[in-house]
């Protein structure tokens, strides 16, 4: 058994939410680490991703609750400093990524070495911390519908999961059309889209009716909710599925009389029914990193980094509609947040 006498570290900094609300209830603190349990270890946090599911989760109004107070924090990349028992295919000083590990916006995270996936040598670890929350979701996502020869929309396509899904999608053979904003078309191509549209211009749903014939695509890839549903809507063929999977501008409230002009489908999407279980994430994890190696442009890009003592200022970059991935690396130094 590993004992704190032996841990390279008994204490570490941790951002987390004191109680319900908005960025004002983060605080960063001070606080022991446990002793190594069998198959855990200590990893050395370098960068951490910031998600928008932690953002409903902190409000205490959504679907899924936690109890306050808690650590902040689910994915990030970093070093292997120690290992606990029945934990042999990890060395130390193994660069690794993850998803789904709560607490991980901190200078240390203790981790189930199961969910610990390794860094291939061509990515660093900002690019890491950008690849599992996407490689995770985008993986699921793309099991939902046999979309294999037919068509899709993916809003968000040039966000985080959307490059991801996008790439996917296009690998199974699916005539992808990605939606994005300006100058980000460009990535949306490079990853495999036949068709990119520009949503600050154009009339996303005209654009994917011309691009269709006028027939509407098999199935709509939403992560924005309220704002996009009725246009999401639009661009579906006949017995078409709406796959709703975030609510970036608020959760979508459907009519089911609305559905009634193409017999459409909708499903709300809980990634933990389209995996077989959570020792399946790091196999989806080190799947998005191939990916990543082959074509970067599937990675996020970065929209800033911010020191682990301004937290609550990169959560309030994220929910301002940052474009890019917004990290924190807990163990630099003071950081300029937008370089
Ligand atoms: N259910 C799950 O398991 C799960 C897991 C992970 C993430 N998610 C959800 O997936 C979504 C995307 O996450 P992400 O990490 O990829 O975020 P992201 O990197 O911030 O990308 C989202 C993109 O959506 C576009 N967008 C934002 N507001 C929009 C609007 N009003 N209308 C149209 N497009 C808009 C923006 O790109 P452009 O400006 O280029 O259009 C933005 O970059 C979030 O809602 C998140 O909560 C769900």
């Amino acid at each position: 058994m590993v004992n704190l006498s032996i841990m390279p570290a008994a204490l570490r900094r941790v951002a987390r939410a004191l109680r319900a609300g908005g960025t004002e209830v983060i605080e960063v603190g001070a606080e022991g680490i446990a002793p190594l349990k069998p198959g855990e270890a200590l990893v050395r946090v370098e960068a951490a991703g910031l998600n928008h599911a932690e953002t409903l989760i902190r409000s205490g109004r959504y679907v899924v609750r936690l109890p306050f107070p808690y650590a902040l924090g689910g994915e990030g990349s970093g070093t292997v400093i120690a290992t606990g028992p029945d934990t042999s295919d990890l060395s130390v000083g193994a660069r690794v990524c993850w998803g789904a590990v709560l607490g991980s916006c901190a200078t240390f995270v203790t981790a189930p070495a199961s969910l610990l996936a390794p860094i291939p040598d061509e990515l660093g670890f900002e690019e890491a911390a950008c690849i599992p929350a996407a490689g995770l979701t985008a993986g699921g996502l793309a099991r939902v519908w046999p979309v294999a020869g037919r068509s899709a929309a993916v809003w968000g396509a040039a966000g985080g999961v959307g490059r991801m899904l996008t790439a996917i999608l296009a690998e199974q053979g699916v005539d992808v059309i990605g939606i994005a904003s300006g100058g980000r078309i460009q990535d949306v191509r490079a990853i495999g889209a036949r068709l990119a549209i520009d949503r600050t211009i154009e009339d996303a749903a005209a654009a994917v009716r011309a691009h269709t014939g006028g027939r509407g695509v098999d199935a709509v890839f939403d992560p924005i909710g309220a704002a996009t549903l009725e246009t999401s809507l639009r661009m579906l063929a006949p017995r078409g599925l709406l796959i709703s999977y975030g609510e970036l501008s608020g959760p979508p409230v459907i009519d089911l009389h609305e559905l009634f002009r193409g017999s459409f489908f909708v499903t709300k999407y809980n990634g933990l029914h389209w995996v077989e279980g959570i020792h399946e994430f790091p196999v989806l994890i080190r799947k998005a990193l191939a990916r990543a190696v082959k074509n970067r442009a599937v990675i996020s890009d970065i929209a800033g980094r911010f020191a682990l003592d301004d937290a609550a200022q990169a959560y309030r970059a994220l929910e301002s509609g940052a474009q890019g991935k917004v990290l924190v690396l807990p163990n630099a130094a003071r950081l300029d947040p937008w370089h």
